[in-house]
This record gives C-alpha cells, sequence and structure tokens, in this order.
C-alpha cells in the first residue's frame, strides 16, 4: 500500500517504520524538508512536502497536533484527498487536565476534508509502543480499535493494524471516534497517575454474566 504521512514527528516514526519493514511504500511530508528528509532516511521512506504526501498515499496519516488539523489538511487544493483514505490518529488532550479541547477531532476532520474517506486509529498508545512492534502483551497481540464510516477504508486501515501485529478491533461508525478520543483521554490521565488501564476492564464474559453461570 502507499502511505502518505503528514508530519515527521514521533508517530510519523514510529507508525511509518514499522509499515515500511512491512512492505509498504511510505512517503514522510513535513513542512520542514530537511526533518521530513532525516525521518525518511532512517526509516527507508522517501520524503516530500505536505501536499507531495498528501497526493502520494492512498492513505494518509494524519500526524500532526490537534491545533495543526486545520491549516494542514486545508493549505493546499481542494479535493486533494477525493477518494482517499484519512486515517486519524490525532488526540486533542489538554496536558495536565487530561481532558479534550476538541471533542471529536475525527468529525472535525471529515468536516475539513469532506471526500476523504476518514478513519481513526493508533490514538490509545503511545509512539514508543508502536515504535516496538509487534506489540504483544501478556501473549497477547494488542487489539486497536478503530472507527470510519467506509468499510474499503477499514478494511486498508485494519491491514495496516495487522501490519504491526496487532489485532484491528472494529468499534464502529466514525460518529464513535469521540468515544476512542475521550479513552485516550481518560487512559493517559490514569497512566500519569501511576494507575495501569490494564486492570480497569472485565473480560467480555464477566460482562455479559456468563462467568459464574
Ligand atoms: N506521540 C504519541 O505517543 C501519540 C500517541 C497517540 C496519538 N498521538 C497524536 O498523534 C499526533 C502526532 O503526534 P506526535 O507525537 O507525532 O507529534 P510530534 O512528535 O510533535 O510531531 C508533530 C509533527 O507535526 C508537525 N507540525 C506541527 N505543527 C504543524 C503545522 N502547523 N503545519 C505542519 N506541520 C506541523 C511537526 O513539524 P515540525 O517538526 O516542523 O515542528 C512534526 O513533524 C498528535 O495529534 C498526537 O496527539 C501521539
Amino acid at each position: 500500500m502507499r502511505i502518505g504521512i503528514l508530519g515527521s514527528g514521533l508517530m510519523a516514526d514510529a507508525l511509518g517504520g514499522q509499515w515500511v519493514r512491512a512492505g509498504h511504500e511510505v512517503m514522510v511530508g513535513g513542512r520542514d524538508r530537511l526533518k521530513s528528509a532525516d525521518l525518511a532516511g532512517r526509516i527507508g521512506a522517501s520524503s516530500g512536502s505536505l501536499l507531495e504526501a498528501s497526493a502520494f498515499g492512498e492513505v494518509t496519516l494524519l500526524a500532526v497536533p490537534a491545533e495543526a488539523v486545520s491549516e494542514v489538511l486545508t493549505g493546499g487544493p481542494p479535493g486533494r484527498f477525493a477518494g482517499r483514505t484519512v486515517l486519524d490518529c490525532t488526540n486533542a488532550v489538554i496536558p495536565g487536565d487530561f481532558t479534550l479541547a476538541v471533542p471529536a477531532m475525527a468529525e472535525q476532520v471529515a468536516q475539513l476534508a469532506p471526500d476523504a474517506h476518514v478513519v481513526k486509529a493508533f490514538n490509545l498508545a503511545p509512539d514508543t509502543v508502536w515504535q516496538d512492534a509487534p506489540c504483544t502483551f501478556e501473549g497477547e497481540p494488542l487489539g486497536v480499535p478503530f472507527c470510519g464510516d467506509d468499510e474499503a477504508a477499514n478494511e486498508q486501515v485494519a491491514v495496516l493494524i495487522r501490519a504491526l501485529g496487532c489485532t484491528p478491533v472494529k468499534a464502529g461508525a466514525l460518529v464513535r471516534a469521540r468515544l476512542l478520543e475521550a479513552t485516550a483521554a481518560l487512559a493517559i490521565g490514569l497512566w500519569v497517575d501511576g494507575a495501569d488501564t490494564r486492570s480497569l476492564f472485565p473480560p467480555k464474559a464477566a460482562a455479559f454474566g456468563t462467568v459464574h453461570p
């Protein structure tokens, strides 16, 4: 698959590097040509401008801070994402109080790129986890929830999740992406506070009352 990455920071490095290792063609696009070229050289990708990366990808990973999303998505010719998949991993978490500056980033992305197929994924774990793929914990691959409205785009993202040794978990339509974003804010706050989110959810059987018949 051809993947354009908008941004050349930590998430671009971690996810882009894994996708290159899995055999995908990646172009890193950034506002700083030297920085993009440096990252691309390290991970075995090509590099270009933000516009070139958005034209390159069947899938475009949006890997910029939430506050830069509007500028990045609208700073080019209209329709440049037409029919393409935009993979949104952004979190608009306010540092310190761990609430959300924007309650529904993925929906905002869909409004800014209305002719794209937006899928939310990869926002629930830090870049260090993606960097260390295959992401296996206690013998089980990490489940990666994703939300999107278009089946073909969802399948592309599922392929990119499997490329990291993770299990894709269908979490519903794009309107539910705001729940993933809120979950990220909750988890980050808990981690910073020293809690282990791994222990928070009961297994499905217990949740449905079938563990103790
Ligand atoms: N890192 C994580 O653990 C993690 C986990 C889950 C989700 N996320 C989300 O993923 C996104 C990227 O995070 P990151 O950690 O990769 O961030 P990062 O390391 O700070 O990199 C951000 C990238 O965005 C670029 N950028 C910033 N403002 C821009 C603008 N106005 N126009 C164009 N490019 C701009 C930066 O360019 P310069 O280098 O030129 O400044 C940099 O290449 C964020 O939305 C974050 O919430 C991050």
